[in-house]
This record gives structure tokens, C-alpha cells and sequence, in this order.
């Protein structure tokens, strides 16, 4: 197998480029969804930002694959520490498939891309999308989601286009209390983390762009999606692999909030669905009743590996529970009647989805990213493609700081070397004046 990783000192940098041998890579099933339309006159040039990506990934072999007389695929990926071509290797040598590094935040990226491939329809993917890492690193996630979609946005506009398919979250409604009816699409967005606060300030790029520029605009709202390809930093994969290197799972706070599950396959018919079928200007959740707790996952998974779970004390020597993040909603839930309309439900359900997940990372998880042995700890830390747990990473930023005295304009806190520095610039700038 090709080396996909470089270890540095107290660290890992992943490298997204590196491939699978081909006697591993023949093994890989290729996984899409299963609809079929009637191809859109007014499609051609499809562009998929973060098509290197877990969802994205879905998407893009399924069109490819589904649609080969009638859409171009170019999958356009910067290459975050998530990403691996090996997500759409299947397709290199596809005449209607092509990948094009390059960032969202870019305006001559995106505008060299949109040019050299004529493209006429938009599915925007690329995000920063794990919540965990948005309590430390919550610029990168504005710049990425709300600087980036407004990028796309504004050069679709000059480019014109005729569809512009925005992905975004349920997360985006916030915490919905145990009992409360299912939101639909109409209700208010109330979001409590850096991650779902720039998924929902990107909307109301999204929005405005609808309403000033006429930019033909359709907006998705989905459940949480799990499935192969996805990068273990989230729960399902990160379990699966945890229980597979036979250590505990890392339970954040008490294990009780509830999520809903779409399965990637589903996602990609709903999105195939909504492409053929929905309506400009619109707004569709994609959702599921599949609810499950953190804890329930634990039990599930368990079962799948033949591991008791059934007492207080067998559960305890495979969970280990750990602190929670500092807010973490306790369930969202939406209403997916508008989407129903359109012909579309859910076909996998969790059980089964579940089964088919635990599978393909038990032949794939170990290799297919290369070593996550950093990724599989509790709260990592990530800059670039390059990833720490959070013991070394404070270690390391503990050797960066320097405490200014009580007397300086501080009052005593701790600053980074760097900031010092800008500090003490303004200071003398301002004894200048
Ligand atoms: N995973 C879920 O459960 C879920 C649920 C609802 C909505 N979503 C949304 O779906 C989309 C895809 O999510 P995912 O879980 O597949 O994400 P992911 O993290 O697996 O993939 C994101 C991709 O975007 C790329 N990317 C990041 N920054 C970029 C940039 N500046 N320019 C170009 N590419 C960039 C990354 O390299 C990566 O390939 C996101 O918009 C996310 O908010 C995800």
C-alpha cells in the first residue's frame, strides 16, 4: 500500500492525494444511490464542491455512474484533512468525470473552474463540518461556510448559471425540546454552535442572492448522515473503529442526546430527487424518524461486534464517558412532507444501514485515510491536514505562550507570542501619535 501519511513530531499530516494499491482498491464496492431520472434539458456541466468528501463522494459517483450520456461531473475539492481521492478513484477514466483541486474561498479558483468546464449547475457541499472542532477553530469555519458559499454565489452569479443546489443542515433550527412537533421548513433558525451559526449565516447568503440577483436557488436541509466514506472524526465511523482496535468508546457527557439518521445512499436520492423534481427557490429538509441517543449507537454497535452490553457493568468495559462538548443540543427533528411530495423516502433503515457501515470499515477503515490513530482520541485538534490529540496540542501551545505582568495592558493575561507582538505594536503606535 502507498504510504498516505507523514508523522511529525507529536503529530500526523494526513496526505488525501495517496491511493490504495489496486488489489485493495479492486475489493472496494462502489457504492451509490439507486434513482433514476429523466435527465434536466438545462443540465450539462455540473460542478460538486467537496466532492472528495463523504456525502459529496456519494453524489458525484452516483451521477457519474447513473447518468453517463448526460451530465459531466467535476469534482472540486480543495483536499482538507477529511478528504481522499480514493472516495472517487472508481471514477478516473470516466469520460464525464473530472477532479479539479481548488478552494471555495478562491474567487479565481472558482471562477477559472466555472469558466473552463461551462458549468451551468451547482451542488455546494464544501464545508468545515464537524462540530466538535468549531469550538476551537471557529474562523476557519466562517471563512469556509459563509465566506465560501458567498464566494460560489458570486461567481455563479456572474457566470450564470441554471440551478444552484446549496447543502446545508438541520442543525441550522437548533435544539428541539423532547416532544415538540417535527419543524418544517417555515420555522425560525435558532443555531447554538460556531457550526450551525455558519451553515446558518451561509443561508442567508444563499437567501439574499435569491431574492436580489433572481440566482435560481434551492435550499436542503438534512438529518445527520452516516455511511462508508465517512471520515472517522464523526460518531458512527469513529466507533466502529474504535471498537475495532478493540478500545473503549469515548462517550461525550452522558450520552442521551438524540439525533435523526439518513443513510448516504438515501441522501443521494433525495438530492437526485430534489435536482429532477424540486422546484427554484425552495427550501427541503431531508429527513428521517430514525432517532437515536449516543448511547443507543454504543448498544447497536456492541451487538454488531458481539459484545456484551446488557448490564450497567458489561457496558462499562467497552464506554468510557468523557467531558461533554460545551453546548451540545439534545435532538433536532424535521419534517420532511415537502420532500414526500416529490416521491421521495427513506429506503434504508438505521438497523440495516448500520450493518452494511460496520462492514465496509472492517475491511476498509484502517487504510482508507491512512493512520487515525489520532483521529480515533477524544476532542483532536486539527490545522490543515495536519491533526493532534488535544493533550499534545496544548502541550504545544503552552510552549508558545508567555505570561505579560500584572502592569501591562493585559491586567495579567495570558497572550500568545504573536499577540504580544501585535500588542505591543499598537502600544508604540499609539505613544507615536
Ligand atoms: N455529515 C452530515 O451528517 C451532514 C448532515 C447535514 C448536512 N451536512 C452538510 O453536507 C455537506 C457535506 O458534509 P460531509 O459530512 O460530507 O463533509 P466532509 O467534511 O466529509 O467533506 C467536506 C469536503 O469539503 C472539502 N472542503 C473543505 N473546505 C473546502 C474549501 N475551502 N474549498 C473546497 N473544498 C473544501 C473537504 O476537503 C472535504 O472533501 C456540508 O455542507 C455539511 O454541512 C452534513
Amino acid at each position: 500500500m502507498a504510504s498516505n501519511v507523514r508523522h511529525r513530531r507529536n503529530s500526523t499530516v494526513l496526505n488525501p492525494r495517496s491511493y490504495l494499491t489496486e488489489d485493495l482498491w479492486e475489493q472496494a464496492p462502489i457504492l451509490t444511490g439507486t434513482t433514476h431520472f429523466d435527465p434536466r434539458d438545462d443540465a450539462r456541466n455540473i460542478l460538486v464542491t467537496g466532492g472528495a468528501g463523504f456525502i459529496a463522494c456519494w453524489f458525484v459517483r452516483h451521477l457519474t455512474l447513473t447518468y453517463p450520456d448526460h451530465y459531466n461531473i467535476v469534482s472540486f475539492d480543495k483536499l482538507d484533512y477529511c478528504a481522499t481521492l480514493n472516495n472517487t478513484r472508481v471514477l478516473d477514466g470516466r469520460a464525464n468525470f473530472t477532479f479539479e483541486q481548488g478552494d471555495i474561498t478562491s474567487p479565481s479558483d472558482v471562477r477559472r473552474v466555472l469558466r473552463k468546464h461551462q458549468i451551468d449547475t451547482v451542488f455546494h457541499f464544501a464545508a468545515q463540518s464537524h462540530v466538535d472542532l468549531s469550538f476551537g477553530n471557529s474562523y476557519q469555519f466562517t471563512n469556509t461556510n459563509v465566506y465560501g458559499t458567498h464566494v460560489l454565489l458570486e461567481r455563479a452569479r456572474e457566470h450564470g448559471i441554471s440551478r444552484f443546489i446549496h447543502i446545508s443542515t438541520d442543525e441550522v433550527y437548533g435544539d428541539v425540546p423532547i416532544g415538540a412537533a417535527d419543524l418544517s421548513e417555515t420555522s425560525i433558525l435558532a443555531p447554538t454552535n460556531p457550526y450551525s451559526a455558519s451553515k446558518a449565516a451561509a443561508e442567508m447568503m444563499v437567501s439574499a442572492y435569491r431574492a436580489s440577483f433572481k440566482l435560481p436557488l434551492i435550499t436542503v436541509r438534512a438529518n445527520n448522515v452516516y455511511g462508508p466514506h465517512q471520515f472517522p472524526e464523526k460518531i458512527i465511523p469513529k466507533f466502529i473503529m474504535l471498537l475495532q482496535r478493540r478500545r473503549k468508546l469515548l462517550v461525550h457527557g452522558d450520552g442521551s442526546p438524540t439525533r435523526r439518521y439518513l443513510y448516504a445512499g438515501d441522501i443521494v436520492d433525495a438530492l437526485d430527487t430534489i435536482f429532477h423534481k424540486g422546484h427554484v427557490g425552495q427550501i427541503y429538509n431531508i429527513a428521517t424518524t430514525d432517532e437515536i441517543s449516543n448511547t443507543d449507537i454504543c448498544h447497536k454497535l456492541l451487538d454488531l461486534f458481539k459484545l456484551p452490553h446488557a448490564t450497567q457493568a458489561d457496558l462499562e468495559k467497552s464506554v468510557q464517558y468523557t467531558e461533554d462538548r460545551p453546548f451540545n443540543d439534545q435532538r433536532y427533528a424535521t419534517d420532511g412532507t415537502k420532500l414526500a411530495a416529490l416521491g421521495w423516502q427513506p429506503k434504508t433503515g438505521f438497523d440495516d444501514g448500520l450493518r452494511r457501515t460496520v462492514e465496509w470499515y472492517r475491511r476498509f477503515g484502517e487504510v482508507w485515510w491512512g493512520d487515525i490513530s489520532r483521529v480515533l482520541t477524544s476532542f483532536p485538534v486539527v490545522e490543515g491536514t495536519e491533526i493532534w490529540t488535544k493533550e499534545e496540542h496544548e502541550a504545544r501551545a503552552s510552549d508558545d505562550e508567555v505570561l505579560l505582568g500584572d502592569d501591562s495592558a493585559t491586567g495579567g493575561t495570558t497572550w500568545t507570542k504573536k499577540a504580544s507582538e501585535h500588542l505591543q505594536e499598537a502600544d508604540e503606535g499609539f505613544h507615536k501619535q
